[in-house]
């Protein structure tokens, strides 16, 4: 079982999706040994709670700056003993620390096809541009932001009277299943994070 860390900032919708993934399917592989928010009283957290699994909270608003945020939150995944982070709406950017010590162990998802419309609006940036192609970006995090290799993407169209809401939830409906597909390929090891590519 393929011990894994998710870490959270709001809804966590993706991370539901993979504690229902886990809680169905007897093969999946990986078992979650914490949620990690960087704020307290979020859903994602409750979501934890009521899935019975460790949950705990770095509050960025008590950390100083990013380097010791970093620290406090690589020193508790360490401590749960993760062996893959999956950022999962996490809305913080971790310093290269995190990147040194889980190389090639943290991944993360993004609602647009990477490298198009990186950071923090990407759906609402896919509308502003006209583009007529969404979809789901999975990929290896190194130290960019929202950059780092593909391991999975699949791609969604946009419709012509789309809003970013509309938009979104269509996306979300392919995150909820890609993520998990996803993560269990990694346990089973049929997908390998080292030595891939940007
Ligand atoms: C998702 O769209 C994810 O791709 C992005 O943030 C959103 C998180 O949603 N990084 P949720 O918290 O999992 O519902």
């Amino acid at each position: 079982m393929l011990p894994i860390a998710v870490l959270v900032s709001g809804s966590g919708s993706n991370l539901q999706a993979i504690l229902d993934a886990i809680e169905t399917d007897p093969d999946f592989g990986a078992r979650v040994v914490l949620v990690l928010s960087d704020r307290p009283a979020v859903p994602a957290l409750a979501r934890a709670e009521a899935a019975g699994v460790p949950a705990a909270v770095v509050d960025w608003d008590e950390h100083h700056d990013r380097a010791s945020f970093t620290t406090a939150v690589c020193d508790a995944l360490a401590a749960a003993g993760a062996q893959l982070v999956v950022l999962a709406g996490f809305m913080r950017i971790l310093a290269p620390e995190a990147v040194d010590r889980f190389a090639h162990r943290i991944v993360n998802i993004h609602p647009s096809l990477l490298p198009a419309f990186p950071g923090r609006h990407p759906v609402r940036d896919t509308l502003s541009h006209g583009a007529r192609v969404s979809g789901v970006t999975i990929h290896v995090v190194d130290e960019l932001v929202d950059h780092g290799p593909i391991i999975a993407q699949e791609a969604v169209d946009v419709l012509p009277d789309d809003t970013e809401a509309t938009l979104h939830n269509r996306l979300h409906e392919v995150e909820h299943r890609l993520y998990p597909a996803t993560i269990k390929a990694i346990a089973a090891g049929d997908i390998t994070l080292e030595g891939l590519q940007t």
